[in-house]
């Protein structure tokens, strides 16, 4: 066991180091701070004291010296003492309620709770996961593997997905919420179009949103197809349209595709399609009824002649870009230097991978970690868990010496 109680000076010293990019906003330590630095200044008799609680009510779950051999259970050896004690105090509060372990706090006291969280902190880290045997193939590059997968779409849809045939709608500036949208409903046959039907059939829903993230990160341009009709007297025609569509066909809402650029010939068969009703669509069916040919001919035109937006869809980021982030708060490879901010270096993969998943889902609660996983993946969350699960992991390092302006006899 390590020496215990670490002084404010090492304390000061770890956040002065310790420099946050500039969207990180890692928890604040006040010199004097008090009650929630406590276990970080425990003593080696209220260490042992932690000991004998963790043997008798925590081995059982958590191994042996704190290092788990159960899925679903952390590792808490050379965990963060003060990180360990502020969730211990959570659980006990029912502010943190999964798992098994609100009924196991519930009765132990707050200097409990310090001793071992301190008991916990000073021990050996675990060793790291190792490597995997035969270095994994790297997951392909999603945008390179949805355009792979949509060559054979382009000999009707336009090479990156700009038409060139007029009745082939363009894909290039369609929301991916939308495009896989469309796609499940001539698979299901929602939306009826044999051809179509049988030329996605066989996607798989990862290809699928490749696709349509491939097709969506392309530079948008108009279809190269003419646009006969009248464009002003079509501007006036869609004036009902915007408040779905947008001013000039650009939507807003992954819900509604966009119309700014599409093919002509292609948006005014939709629009008969929506009439005579055999694309059925409940938002469309009343704008639709309510135009003749005429008026039809004249939006299309006027959406076909309009510039295409790009739209609000970043590329994913790779697993270095996302660690990268984390270790402005986590520190350098998951070892955080701060006493309140939990280590992730040599943790458990499957547990890293859980709790990613129950920050995004608003189970387990973090502003910061809502935040960050919001956009991540399932693929993003197994790979970076991974990643955090080989690194070293370092013990805490304690210094022996008190806090300063701590009085005798205070709490
Ligand atoms: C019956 C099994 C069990 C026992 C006994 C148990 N734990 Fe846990 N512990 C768990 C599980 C499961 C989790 C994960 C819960 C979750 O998802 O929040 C957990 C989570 C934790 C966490 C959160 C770690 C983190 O990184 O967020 C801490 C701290 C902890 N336990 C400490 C203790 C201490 C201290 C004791 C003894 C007083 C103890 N546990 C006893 C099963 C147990
Ligand atoms: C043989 C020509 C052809 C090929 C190949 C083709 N499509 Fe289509 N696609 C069409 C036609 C025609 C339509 C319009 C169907 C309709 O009226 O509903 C369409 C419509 C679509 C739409 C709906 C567009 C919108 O704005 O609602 C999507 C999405 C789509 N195709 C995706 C694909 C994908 C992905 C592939 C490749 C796997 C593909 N298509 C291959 C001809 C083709
Ligand atoms: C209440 C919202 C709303 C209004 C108003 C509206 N639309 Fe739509 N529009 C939608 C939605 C939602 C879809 C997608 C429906 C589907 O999946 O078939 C759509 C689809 C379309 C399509 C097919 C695009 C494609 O890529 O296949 C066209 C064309 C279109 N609308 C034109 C119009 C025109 C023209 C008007 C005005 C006369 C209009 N819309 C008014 C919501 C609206
Ligand atoms: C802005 C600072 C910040 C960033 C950036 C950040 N985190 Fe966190 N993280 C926190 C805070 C604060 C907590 C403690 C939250 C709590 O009390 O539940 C935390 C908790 C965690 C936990 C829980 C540890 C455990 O054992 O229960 C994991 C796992 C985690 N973060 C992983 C990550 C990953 C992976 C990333 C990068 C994708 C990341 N974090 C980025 C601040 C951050």
């Amino acid at each position: 066991m390590k020496i215990l109680a670490a002084c404010m000076l090492a304390v000061g010293a770890a956040i002065a180091a310790y420099s946050p990019g500039a969207d990180a906003q890692p928890a604040r330590i006040k010199p004097g701070a008090g009650d929630e630095l406590r276990a970080v200044y425990a003593t080696p008799v209220e260490v042992a004291e932690g000991g004998g609680i963790a043997e008798a009510s925590c081995a059982r779950c958590h191994g042996a010296n704190g290092v788990s051999t159960t899925k679903g259970v952390p590792h808490l050896a050379a965990q963060r003492a003060a990180y360990l004690d502020l969730q211990l105090r959570a659980y006990r509060q029912s502010a943190r309620v999964q798992g098994a372990m609100s009924g196991i706090v519930r009765y132990l006291s707050d200097d409990a709770l310090v001793k071992v969280a301190a008991y916990y902190a000073s021990l050996d880290p675990p060793r790291a996961a190792a490597a995997p045997a035969k270095t994994a193939p790297s997951r392909p590059d999603p945008v390179q593997a949805g355009k792979a997968a949509a060559a054979a779409c382009g000999a009707c849809h336009g090479e990156l997905g700009i038409s060139k045939t007029p009745g082939m709608p363009s894909l290039v500036g369609l929301d991916p919420k939308y495009f896989i949208a469309a796609v499940n409903a001539y698979k299901s046959g929602q939306r009826k179009h044999d051809m179509m039907k049988s030329l996605v059939g066989a996607l798989n829903d990862e290809s699928l949103g490749n696709m349509a993230l491939y097709y969506a990160l392309q530079k948008p341009a108009r279809a190269q197809t003419p646009a006969p009709g009248d464009q002003a007297a079509g501007k006036a025609a869609a004036a009902s349209c915007a408040a779905c569509h947008g001013n000039q066909g650009a939507s807003g809402n992954p819900a509604t595709p966009s119309v700014a650029g599409q093919d002509a010939e292609y948006l005014l068969a939709a629009l008969r399609a929506y009439k005579d009703g055999t694309r059925k669509d409940d938002s469309m069916k009343g704008p639709a009824a309510a135009l003749d040919e005429r008026a039809m001919k004249d939006i299309a035109a006027f959406y076909a002649a309009q510039p295409p937006q790009p739209l609000n869809v970043r590329r994913p980021l790779t697993t270095a870009e996302w660690t990268e982030r984390c270790d402005r708060c986590h520190g350098p490879n998951g070892n955080s230097t701060d006493p309140l901010m939990p280590r992730l270096s040599a943790q458990r993969a499957d547990w890293l991978e859980q709790v990613l998943r129950t920050y995004r889902t608003g189970v387990r609660k973090s502003t910061a970690m809502a935040a960050m996983t919001a956009l991540m993946s399932e693929t993003d969350a197994q790979d970076v868990a991974a990643h955090y699960a080989r690194q070293t992991a370092r013990a805490v390092t304690y210094v022996v010496v008190p806090p300063p302006g701590k009085k005798k006899g205070g709490k």
